[in-house]
């Protein structure tokens, strides 16, 4: 079972077993961390699931062009911007850090 780490901006850390299927969003929700507001519940229409991909076991799926549009949005964007909606937790991506924004916009 592939294990998430996440950070939030004031440098707390929750490190939490991930269920395979469940997106990085729904893996933060069942684990209460803060940080990932998600508003549209995982359509990839709000953008306020952002969060940065500091490391992955293995590669990361490419960004479809709707998470593009919405990553977009973002003034904080970084080359590692991903819509934790979007990506789903798999043996193949296996242990990831996630970073969280200072804020959801
Ligand atoms: Fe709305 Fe991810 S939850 S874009």
């Amino acid at each position: 079972m592939p294990v998430i780490k996440f950070i939030e901006f004031d440098g707390t850390e929750h490190e939490v077993d991930a269920d395979g299927g469940m997106s990085v969003m729904e893996v933060a929700m069942k684990y209460d961390v803060p940080g990932i507001d998600a508003d549209c519940g995982g359509g990839a229409v709000c953008g306020t699931c952002h969060c940065f991909v500091e490391e992955s076991a293995g590669p990361l799926p490419d960004v479809d062009p709707q998470e593009e549009s919405m990553l977009g949005l973002r003034p904080d964007r970084e080359s590692n911007s991903r819509l934790s909606c979007q990506l789903q937790v798999s043996d193949s991506i296996g242990d990831m850090t996630i970073k969280l924004p200072e804020f959801q916009m």
